[in-house]
Formats: structure tokens, C-alpha cells, sequence
């Protein structure tokens, strides 16, 4: 038996397994693939890198901007915004 945590993902509750990041869990549970636009030009961003280096997969996690979600592991009752 598999344990889950329940996350919140622009106002929606999801199950996820505990320990993986909030990109995994936005692209394979979620099936969002766009993450934020740019300022700009409005064009899509999404998981580019997976290690932390180019910023395009930031979301608002609790309240908080630019959060680079390939870096951040889910947590009980958190909440993820995409733009
Ligand atoms: S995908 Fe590049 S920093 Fe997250």
C-alpha cells in the first residue's frame, strides 16, 4: 500500500506520493506543462533544465513568487499556483 499526501494545485486538491519534486507532480499527475509566461512577450515556460539552473519552471508555492519547482519537493497541503 502506497502512502499519499494531498496537494493543492491552482485550487484543486491532487493526491501525490510524498518525495517528489513539484515539477514531477505538475507534468505527470497534473498534466500541466506550462508553467509560467514571460513578462514580455507572454510566451510559455516550462520544465527546461530539471536541475535548477534556468528558472523557467517558477510557480507560486504558498504564497510565495518564483519558486523553482524542479528544486522543491511536495509537502502536505501545499499550495502551487502556475501563471
Ligand atoms: S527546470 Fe530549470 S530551474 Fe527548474
Amino acid at each position: 500500500m502506497s502512502m499519499t499526501i494531498t496537494i493543492f494545485i491552482n485550487g484543486e486538491a491532487c493526491q501525490m506520493e510524498p518525495g517528489i519534486t513539484v515539477a514531477a507532480a505538475l507534468l505527470t499527475q497534473a498534466d500541466i506543462f506550462v508553467l509560467r509566461h514571460t513578462a514580455k512577450r507572454k510566451e510559455p515556460r516550462g520544465i527546461f533544465c530539471g536541475m535548477g539552473v534556468c528558472h523557467d519552471c517558477v510557480v507560486n508555492i504558498d504564497g510565495r513568487d518564483n519558486v523553482r519547482s524542479c528544486m522543491t519537493e511536495v509537502t502536505v497541503g501545499m499550495r502551487i499556483s502556475t501563471s
